[in-house]
C-alpha cells in the first residue's frame, strides 16, 4: 500500500512538471479527431472577467481550424479563436462569437495572434502581425468561471471532449501565453514583433504544464525562420 503511495506520488509529481518550450514548437502533423495537447493552466476555479491568449501559428490549411480551444465547466466556447476559413478570424467569449476580417493570414509562414477581451465593456479584439482588428463587443459584463480545459489541435465539443478533424489543426503552434488581464498595446507589440514581453501569468511557454495526445512532435522552432541565400 505505502508502495503504491509512492509511485501514485511520482506519478503525479511527474504529470505536474512544468517544461520550458522557448525555442520550440508543437507540430501536428495529421488531419484527426483524435492528437491534440491539452494545457494546464495556473488558475482553479477561477472567474477571470478579462482575459489575452497569444500564440503564433504556421499552416497552409484553408480549411476550417481551432487554433486555441477552452471550456468550462458551464460554457462551450467560453474562449475560441477559429478559423472559419483562409482569410477569416473567429473568436468565441461566453458562447458568443464574432468574425474579423481583413487582418493578416499568410500561408507558409508564421503569423503573431494576440486575442484579448474585456469583460466590463465587453470589447474583445484582434492583433495579428501587429495590425489591430475592430473592437467588437461580446457578453458585456460576463465573466468566466471555473477550471477551464485548454486543448491546442482540436476543438472541444464540450467540457467532456469530443473533437471533429474537420476543425483540427494541422501545422505548427508555439509561444502560447494567456493572462488574465488585458494586454498592454506595448507588450502586444513587442510579442508581435519579437521582442521581449512580460510571459503570461495563466499559461507561459516558459514554463509550461501540459500533455500531448497522439501524434504531436515537440520540436526545435528555428528551422522555419528564413534561410539566407546569396544572389
Ligand atoms: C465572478 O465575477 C463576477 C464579476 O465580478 C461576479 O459578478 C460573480 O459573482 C463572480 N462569480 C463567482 C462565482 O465568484
Ligand atoms: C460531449 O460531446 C461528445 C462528442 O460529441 C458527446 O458524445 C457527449 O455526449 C457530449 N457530452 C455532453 C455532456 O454534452
Ligand atoms: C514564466 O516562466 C519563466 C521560466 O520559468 C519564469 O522565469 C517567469 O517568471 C514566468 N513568468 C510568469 C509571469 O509566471
Amino acid at each position: 500500500m505505502k508502495m503504491l503511495t509512492v509511485f501514485v506520488s511520482l506519478f503525479l509529481l511527474a504529470a505536474a512538471e512544468k517544461q520550458d518550450l522557448s525555442g520550440k514548437m508543437f507540430t501536428f502533423p495529421l488531419t484527426s479527431n483524435r492528437h491534440y495537447v491539452s494545457l494546464n493552466p495556473e488558475l482553479e476555479n477561477s472567474n477571470l472577467t478579462a482575459v489575452t491568449v497569444c500564440l503564433r501559428a504556421f499552416s497552409d490549411l484553408p480549411r476550417s481550424q481551432s487554433l486555441f480551444s477552452l471550456e468550462l465547466p458551464s460554457t462551450h466556447n467560453a474562449f475560441l479563436i477559429f478559423k472559419p476559413k483562409h482569410g477569416a478570424y473567429k473568436l468565441h467569449v461566453e458562447g458568443q462569437s464574432m468574425e474579423f476580417w481583413g487582418l493578416p493570414d499568410e500561408l507558409n509562414a508564421w503569423n503573431s495572434l494576440c486575442a484579448t477581451w474585456n469583460g466590463k465593456t465587453g470589447l474583445g479584439q484582434l492583433w495579428v502581425n501587429g495590425k489591430p482588428s475592430v473592437r467588437k463587443g461580446f457578453s458585456r459584463g460576463g465573466f468566466l468561471n471555473g477550471t477551464p480545459k485548454i486543448v491546442l489541435g482540436q476543438q472541444q465539443e464540450n467540457y467532456s471532449g469530443g473533437f471533429q478533424g474537420t476543425q483540427s489543426f494541422v501545422g505548427m503552434l508555439t509561444d502560447v501565453h494567456m493572462w488574465d488581464s488585458v494586454l498592454a498595446l506595448d507588450q502586444i507589440a513587442k510579442y508581435s514583433y519579437g521582442g521581449q514581453f512580460q510571459p503570461g501569468n495563466v499559461l507561459n511557454w516558459s514554463s509550461l504544464d501540459f500533455s500531448k495526445n497522439g501524434y504531436v512532435i515537440t520540436e526545435c522552432s528555428k528551422p522555419t525562420v528564413e534561410l539566407k541565400h546569396d544572389n
